[in-house]
């Protein structure tokens, strides 16, 4: 059976030692109680923090035993390191930096030292477990270091990684003084899931922002790999919270709660203890329904269940101190003999007594000011069964991507939470139903089952393209074989692109000149006996001839539009300019609108560039220009193109791979070599013959034979053959 290491800060269980004995307590939060109720058939192991310091090794060796029977390996951190990396880097600096709580933010050096140590340890305890064909699968924000750690330990393994809470806007994240480092250890990873679009999408404008690297759609090429990002929002266990009042433990409790409430209409409020709940706004918009509707005085009560959390961390403190303070206000204020307007449970309860109240509950009151899913909005819709309920949620929750059948509202709004309240009371129990039908279809569809296998089986197929890109990753043995051929060989042909080939691409492509290493090493493969070496770019003619034109290089300019022929350029096509005066003014109105792009014209071709321009703006503006343009190429027989960075317009007569028959039909060529990096350079490779070498810049799917990573790698084997 495939084995699965799961790594997360919480282990499904706490440990504490009680005369000795040795009892496991349930963990608390989405993380743990989602993640533990997996039922995939993988054999699963699980390294994490148990919650306990344990006096001595013998403890320490008992507590190892006690839990390796389920697979799980504790990692034991002090005391101290606990109060600076979880209370501090984890809950004083990336918590709230990532809910957007931007004032409770604290930066402090020693947090960051024991994030890195902590995260340390965790890689420790996962060499000594992992093996090589297991999947490695790192949880959450306390280990954002530990994908990039894993790597340089274990270059080849399958490492995934999964941020449970929101990814924040970049203008937030770039706040984090360690932002490199966090996202350098991410990219260790090959997969990157996230619950939602939104979170993935400010992870990869951070990514492009702070690290500089090259992001294609939900690609990140990056330390010479490709690193995926993709959406899989966290399910529950349906059939578990679905079915549950059907079982005698649950049924008891039912029992218990339906003589305790009676007819009273229960709102349901379950919660950690943390103020990205917006438990206290909460609180204010029962108060303010109590207020403007005297008549559900003794009708409605609200059960608030706050499990304590993390109170060890001052804002947690003083949050439970206003939450005791407002809760005593509203029942002081409203109270009668008979009834009380608020129940207040500060504890975790079980899955059994929790299932009963969701199960009877009127309303779940799900509010919080931001939250990455929120699985008990999850669990309340699936546990109602077909008994009627509202569900209230956050626009806020990662949840309400899915759960559109909520009653939706903004958790800042207290009156927004009042008139939702009002609405869900009123609500006609056919429509409680028909909408908790339909969110109850997602949820079903949606569990946490095929959440983990939905990122595995990604995280699979992630590795096999990875494997399929490595076997065709140029390497030293081809690189022997390649020159050996080159200097047996009598007649050779080097077809080169010129940018992102022969220069590196840079943002101003008028800088991109031949400097004289380069024009040395060109000057050095010519004069090489029987080579012919052409340089077939997208340039125009004249930045050819300017800079290659008195040298013994065979020129083709403009994708095949013209070459030089006994000192003369040659155009290639037939095609009148007419065509122009029709694309330019598309163009210009969208550079108008574009800072920092750009128009080229060239003879038979005009391309928009956008290499400098910020990429969400590039982004829109192009779709915006491809949808301009696609008909008016159409209706004038013109190519429409995508290049790197670029939209080209061109004639369609020629591209690169006719432009070389000319040269590859000269003779019998006994050694070829073609290279190239963008996407017209595939039509070079097309038109070779079998015996010819061809190798792609970059890691893209492509017609070529080989892949390099990068430019300086494409200079380096012309300098191999120029020895
Ligand atoms: N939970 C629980 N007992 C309680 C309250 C909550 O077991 O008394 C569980 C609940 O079933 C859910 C989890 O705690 O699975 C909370 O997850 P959620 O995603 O809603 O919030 P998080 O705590 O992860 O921020
Ligand atoms: C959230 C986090 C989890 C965390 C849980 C409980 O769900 O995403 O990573 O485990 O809260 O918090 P705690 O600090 O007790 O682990």
């Amino acid at each position: 059976m495939q084995r699965l290491i799961i790594i997360s800060n919480r282990l499904p269980v706490k440990i504490e030692l009680k005369d000795g004995e040795i009892l496991a307590k349930k963990s608390e939060g989405g993380l743990a109680t989602g993640l533990d109720s997996l039922t995939n058939n993988y054999e699963r192991h699980w390294i994490g923090w148990p919650g306990i310091y344990p006096e001595n090794k013998s403890d320490e060796n008992r507590i190892n035993a006690f839990l390796e029977k389920d697979n799980i390996y504790p990692v034991y951190l002090s005391k101290e390191l606990i109060e600076l990396y979880y209370e501090g880097y984890c809950n004083d600096t990336i918590w709230p930096l990532f809910h957007y709580f931007f004032v409770y933010v604290r930066h402090n050096q020693m947090y960051w030292q024991a994030y890195q140590e902590a995260n340390t340890l965790f890689l420790k305890k996962a060499l000594e477990i992992a093996k090589p064909d297991d999947i490695i699968w790192v949880h959450d924000y306390q280990l954002m270091l530990l994908p990039g750690l894993l790597r340089e330990h274990l270059p080849e393994s399958k490492i995934g990684f999964f941020l449970h809470i929101p990814f924040p806007a970049y203008e937030l994240f770039r706040n984090l003084t360690s932002r490199k480092e966090i996202l350098h250890g991410l990219l260790g990873a090959d997969l990157i899931g996230f619950h939602t679009f939104d979170y993935m999408r400010h992870f990869l404008n951070s990514a492009y922002r702070i690290m500089g690297v090259d992001t294609k759609q939900n690609e990140i090429s990056y330390d010479n790999r490709v690193v995926y990002t993709d959406t899989f929002p966290m399910g529950i266990a349906f059939d578990k919270y679905h079915n549950a009042f059907r079982t005698p433990e649950v049924m008891k409790y039912i029992d218990e709660y339906q003589t305790f409430y009676g007819n009273q209409k229960i709102i349901l409020s379950v919660d950690r203890l943390d103020y990205t709940k917006g438990i206290l706004h909460r609180l204010s918009a029962f108060d303010m329904l109590l207020d403007q509707h005297p008549e559900y005085k003794g009708k409605v009560s609200l059960l608030a269940i706050v499990v304590p959390s993390r109170d060890t961390v001052a804002q947690y403190k003083e949050l439970k101190n206003r939450i005791d303070e407002k809760i005593g206000y509203i029942n002081g204020k409203y109270s009668d003999m008979n009834w009380v307007p608020i129940f207040y449970l500060y504890r975790g309860l079980p899955f059994e007594p929790l299932s009963a109240l969701y199960h009877l509950s009127d309303i779940a009151l799900v509010t919080p000011l931001r939250d990455g899913m929120n699985l008990v909005a999850k669990e309340y819709a699936a546990a109602k069964n077909d008994k009627p309920g509202v569900l209230i949620l956050s626009e806020m929750a990662g949840a309400a991507i899915e759960l559109t059948d909520a009653i939706i509202i903004n958790p800042n709004s207290i009156e927004e939470i009042t008139d939702a309240m009002h609405t869900a009371l009123i609500m006609p129990e056919e429509e409680q139903k028909q909408r908790l039908e339909k969110m109850q279809a997602i949820i079903r569809r949606d569990n946490v089952d095929t959440w983990a296998s939905g990122f595995i089986g990604q995280l699979q197929e992630v590795h096999t393209i990875r494997s399929e890109i490595q076997k065709k990753i140029f390497n030293n043995e081809n690189l022997s074989e390649l020159k050996a051929g080159f200097d047996n060989a009598e007649s050779k042909l080097l077809l080169l692109d010129y940018d992102g080939t022969l220069v590196p691409l840079i943002k101003d492509p008028a800088k991109a000149i031949p400097d004289k290493k380069l024009m040395g090493l060109l000057k050095k493969l010519t004069a090489k006996s029987g080579v012919t070496l052409s340089i077939i770019s997208g340039r125009d003619y004249t930045f050819m001839d300017k800079y290659f034109g008195s040298s013994d290089i065979e020129l083709i300019a403009e994708h095949g539009s013209f070459y030089k022929e006994n000192k003369f350029w040659v155009k290639a096509f037939s095609q009148s300019d007419d065509w122009k005066k029709e694309i330019y003014p598309i163009m210009q109105k969208i550079t108008d609108k574009t800072p920092g792009s750009c128009i080229e014209e060239k003879n038979s071709a005009i391309v928009w560039h956008y290499k400098k321009c910020d990429d969400w703006l590039a982004d829109l503006r192009e779709h915006q220009l491809i949808n301009l343009l696609v008909s008016v190429c159409t209706k004038n027989n013109l190519h429409l193109m995508r290049g790197n960075k670029i939209v080209e317009v061109m004639v369609s007569e020629l591209d690169k791979g006719n432009a070389a028959k000319r040269l590859l039909n000269k003779k019998s060529w006994d050694f070829i070599l073609a290279m190239g990096d963008d996407t017209t350079d595939e039509n070079l490779f097309a038109a070779l013959p079998e015996h010819a070498y061809s190798i792609r810049i970059g890691t893209g799917a492509t017609k070529a034979r080989f892949n390099i990573m990068n430019q300086k790698a494409a200079l380096k084997i012309l300098e191999k053959l120029a020895e």
